[in-house]
C-alpha cells in the first residue's frame, strides 16, 4: 500500500471581509397586501417586516453575488486571484447544472478556484462558513469566498398568504482565510428530515415538465411553508442550538457582543433572544424589518449592515445562527473582522 502524503493548513481560520448587495427595488407592504388579502398592520405585527428588497430583471443570482463578493474581497485586502475556493449557498439558482459558483469565480477573476454550490436553504451561509473554516485549516485552500444569495421572487407565489410577504432577494459574501488565533468557533449543525415538508418547493420539477407521454402542469414550482410549525420550532429549538454554539466556543453570554440570527421573522428573533436570556448589552441584528427574509443571504446581509452602522465592531464576538428548510440549521461564534 502506497503511503499517501497528507496536507495541513493554517492553525485557525477567521472571517477577513464581508460584503453585501441589496436589490434596488424597495417593496412596501402596501404592494403585497392586495393579492393575499392582508394588511400592513397584520404583516408588521406577525413578522416585523415593513418593506423588503425584490430583485429587478438585471439583478440575477450571479450579478448580485459578484457585487457582494467584490466588496468582501476588497475589504479582506485581497485580489480575486488569491481566492482559491468559492462556495455559494443558494436555493434559487434555477439552472440545475452547472453550479453558479463556477460562473461567479470566473467573473470575479479568480485563478481557476474550486467552485461549488451548496443547498441548505436559509442555513446555507452558516454551513458555508463552517466548510470554509475547515477547508482553510485542512490546507485545501488558503482563501475561501462564501456567498449566500437568493432571488426567491422567482419561486414565490405572490398569492400565497403564508409566504408572499416574507421572502426577499439579495446577496452577502464573506472571505475566510488563515489566522494565528481562533476566529471561527466550532460549528453546531444538524437537520431534522422528519420535517422535510414544512418548507419546500411545492412541486417536483418532473411533475411540472412531465414527459412526452404525460405532459406536466407547466406551472412554475413555488415555495410553500407551514408557518405555524416553523415558527414554534425556530423560536424554541434554535435557542438551544445557539447556546450549544456558545458552549462549543467557550464563550459566555457576558462575552458576547453581537447576535446575528437568520432574519426569518422579527418575532422569532425576539423569542430566541428571550429564550437564550441574552443580556441587554448584546446587539441584535434586525435587518428583516426592511430587507425581508432573504434565506441564505440573510445572515451576511444583516452582518454587513451591523458592521456598516457600527453595531458590530472589529474584534467583537458574534454568534451567527441560521435555520430553515430541511429542516436544517448551523451556528457558530465568529470574530468580527
Ligand atoms: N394576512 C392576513 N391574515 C392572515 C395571513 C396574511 N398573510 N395569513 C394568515 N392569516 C390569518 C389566517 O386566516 C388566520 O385567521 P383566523 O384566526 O381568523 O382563522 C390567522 O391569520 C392565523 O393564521 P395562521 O396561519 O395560524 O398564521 P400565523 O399566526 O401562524 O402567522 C406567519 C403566519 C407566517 C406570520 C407565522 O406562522 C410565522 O411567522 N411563521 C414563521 C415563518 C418564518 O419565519 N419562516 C421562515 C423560516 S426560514
Amino acid at each position: 500500500m502506497a503511503a499517501i502524503t497528507s496536507r495541513s493548513g493554517a492553525p485557525y481560520a477567521r472571517i477577513m471581509g464581508v460584503g453585501a448587495y441589496r436589490p434596488v427595488r424597495i417593496v412596501p407592504n402596501s404592494d403585497v397586501v392586495e393579492a393575499i388579502d392582508s394588511s400592513d398592520e397584520w404583516i408588521q405585527q406577525r413578522s416585523g417586516i415593513k418593506t423588503r428588497r425584490w430583485a429587478g430583471p438585471d439583478e440575477s443570482v450571479q450579478m448580485m453575488s459578484v457585487e457582494a463578493s467584490r466588496i468582501a474581497i476588497e475589504r479582506a485586502g485581497l485580489d480575486a486571484s488569491q481566492i482559491d475556493c468559492v462556495v455559494v449557498a443558494t436555493v434559487s439558482h434555477l439552472l440545475q447544472t452547472p453550479a453558479v459558483a463556477t460562473a461567479i469565480a470566473h467573473e470575479l477573476g479568480t485563478d481557476h478556484a474550486a467552485a461549488f454550490d451548496i443547498s441548505a436553504a436559509c442555513s446555507g451561509f452558516c454551513h458555508g462558513i463552517a466548510l470554509a473554516s475547515d477547508i482553510v485549516r485542512a490546507g485545501s485552500a488558503e482563501h475561501v469566498l462564501v456567498v449566500g444569495v437568493e432571488r426567491l421572487t422567482d419561486i414565490l407565489d405572490l398569492t400565497d398568504r403564508g409566504t408572499a410577504f416574507i421572502f426577499a432577494d439579495g446577496a452577502g459574501a464573506a472571505v475566510v482565510g488563515p489566522s494565528d488565533t481562533p476566529g471561527i468557533g466550532p460549528v453546531v449543525w444538524g437537520s431534522d428530515g422528519e420535517q422535510f415538508d414544512l418548507i419546500r418547493q411545492r412541486e417536483d420539477w418532473r411533475d411540472v415538465v412531465g414527459s412526452p407521454e404525460v405532459p406536466g402542469s407547466g406551472v412554475m414550482p413555488h415555495l410553500t411553508m407551514q408557518g405555524n410549525s416553523v415558527f414554534r420550532w425556530a423560536s424554541f429549538a434554535m435557542a438551544k442550538i445557539g447556546q450549544q454554539a456558545l458552549d462549543a466556543a467557550g464563550v459566555g453570554l457576558d462575552d458576547l457582543d453581537v447576535f446575528v440570527p437568520h432574519q426569518a421573522n422579527m418575532r422569532i428573533i425576539d423569542a430566541m433572544a428571550r429564550s437564550m436570556k441574552l443580556p441587554d448589552t448584546v446587539r441584535i441584528a434586525r435587518d428583516v424589518a426592511d430587507q425581508g427574509n432573504s434565506s441564505a443571504a440573510s445572515v451576511p446581509l444583516a452582518l454587513d449592515r451591523m458592521m456598516a452602522e457600527g453595531d458590530a465592531r472589529s474584534g467583537d464576538t458574534a454568534l451567527l445562527i441560521a435555520f430553515g428548510a430541511g429542516l436544517s440549521y448551523a451556528a457558530q461564534v465568529v470574530t468580527i473582522p
